[in-house]
């Protein structure tokens, strides 16, 4: 695997629980994997007023906690390789002495000015952190300059063409790496594999085979700690935006006229193009009330830490849509998401057509299933194809049975995604982040969707959301493929 030049890589966020839970410990994993050359060094940028040692030990627990490796040498290299810088309030000085402390990092360990920035931060600070880097001209380095920005990106389509218009004022696009961690999950990467280098699949991918598809990305977690951001946002900003969204289009696509990133960025952005517009009767908002999971009580949405009474936040969502291309006309695509559901579950259902004539039909108690193919992103990465056997015995009976391939049965560890995302900004691969005009496009699609107004279905938390979501797919014949 290419190994990252040497570089500095500051993360502005350098004290939050992303730093501490995903970014750390996939930073760490790039150093003792030698990815990273033995000059790297770490510039955390937070508010706190940490001086570096009591930082090097946040950074030690932090480690301990979340990733998998030798606590001594891991303490070894928080000591050697990371750094803080309090920014205070961000004002013009604060930018100021930030170039100060990246130019001094840089000169002690003899780095070449290669500099990559983390915005692991609130959304509504990217603005101001944007402009700060810009206007202090950290925008460019003696080397190169990129900067990571974390999701969301906006919170409509004209907040996204705001924060595309200033990252572009300062930035080119080559420079601007959006962060989605679906696109690092081995098993989302692994669809573009799945798809492309498997034609007997690809030959079956279209209108003429294909009778439905459904995404579904289900968490048993309720909000948490989030609230702050969680009902701000709600589940259509949050994970349908970008996570289902990823999802559908990495589906849909057509084939790339390279393994490159603006040739599949490219036929992504045509699928969202080809999306008709979703209608308010196309869509299932829900939110959780109380119930049980995996045998605990858990409260109900409204009664979380932090959450007003009165919240009228969706925690899941349900739609329908359609992409009007010449591969993909007439199928549904049923998209589903939600928290405190049954079971954390992520899964592409893509349902084949019944046989044109049903020889067993009526011999066998129930109709035939139709084949259907199930891409499991997490848990139990891998996939299951459901065929039709003929049960041992005398006359006709079938049964489903499924061929089933699972990732942990050939394969240990799939590294975070956080880590294949992070060597790629450092590698200057764009494939796996989000262009510009692809996160507008996907903002265009489900603005009209944010208006408000429509209404929210309670569903107890432990089940698969609303029963009315059901309706999406009844009206079309279809059903939720059970998980
Ligand atoms: C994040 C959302 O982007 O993705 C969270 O903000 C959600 O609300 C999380 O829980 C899900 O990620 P994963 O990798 O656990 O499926």
């Amino acid at each position: 695997m290419q190994k990252a030049e040497p570089h500095l890589f500051i993360v502005f966020g350098g004290t939050g629980d992303l730093m501490r839970r995903k970014l750390l410990p996939a930073l760490y994993s790039l150093v003792t994997q030698e990815l990273v050359d033995q000059s790297f060094r770490v510039l955390a940028v937070a508010r706190d007023e940490f001086d570096e040692g009591a930082y090097r030990s946040w950074a030690q627990e932090a480690l301990d906690e979340f990733a998998k490796a030798d606590g001594e040498a891991m303490h070894k290299w928080c000591n050697s390789c990371l750094n803080y810088f309090a920014i205070g309030k961000g004002e013009a000085d604060d930018f100021a002495g930030l170039r100060k402390k990246i130019e001094e990092v840089e000169s002690a360990h003899e780095l070449p000015g290669n500099r990559a920035f983390y915005l692991a931060l609130p959304p509504r600070v990217f603005p101001a952190t944007i402009e700060g880097l810009g206007r202090e001209g950290l925008n460019e380095a003696p080397g190169w300059a990129r900067i990571v920005v974390e999701k969301p990106f906006g919170r409509n389509i004209e907040s996204a063409r705001e924060l595309n218009k200033l990252v572009h004022q300062y930035y080119d696009e080559t420079q601007v790496y959006r962060i989605d961690h679906y696109l690092g999950k081995e098993t989302v990467q692994n669809l573009l594999v799945f798809r492309f280098s498997n034609p007997i699949f690809e030959s079956l991918w279209n209108r003429d085979r294909i009778d439905s598809v459904q995404i579904t990305v289900a968490e048993t977690v309720g909000v948490g700690t989030r609230a702050g951001y969680y009902d701000q946002a709600g589940a259509l900003r949050d994970m349908v935006q970008n996570h289902l969204t990823q999802l559908l289009t990495l589906t849909a696509m057509e084939a790339p006229a390279a393994f490159e990133a603006d040739a599949i960025r490219n036929e992504k952005v045509k699928v969202l193009k080809s999306i008709t517009p979703i209608k308010d009767s196309d869509v299932v908002f829900g939110q959780y009330r109380a119930g049980h999971i995996l045998g605990e009580s858990v409260l109900g949405y409204t009664d979380e830490e932090n959450v007003p009474e009165e919240s009228e936040t969706e925690t899941f969502v349900a739609l329908r849509l359609e992409i009007n291309n010449w591969r993909w006309q007439g199928v549904p695509f049923y998209l589903r998401t939600g928290k405190r559901m049954k079971e954390r579950r992520s899964q592409i259902v893509v349902t084949f057509r019944p046989p044109p004539v049903s020889l067993f039909m009526g011999t066998n108690q129930r109709p035939i299933s139709p084949n259907a193919l199930i891409l499991t992103i997490q848990p139990d990465e891998g996939f299951d194809l459901r065929i039709e056997v003929k049960k041992p015995g005398q006359g006709i009976a079938l049964k489903t049975e499924s061929l089933d391939f699972r990732y942990s049965d050939d394969f240990v560890d799939l590294p975070d995604g956080y880590e294949t995302l992070l060597h790629d900004v450092l590698t200057a691969d764009q494939t796996l982040f989000v262009r510009g005009d692809e996160v507008e496009e996907a903002w265009e699609l489900y603005t009209p969707l944010l208006a408000g107004g429509h209404t929210i279905h309670t569903y107890e938390a432990g089940t698969w959301g609303p029963g009315v979501s059901d309706r999406l797919l009844a009206e079309l014949g279809d059903w939720w493929v059970s998980l």
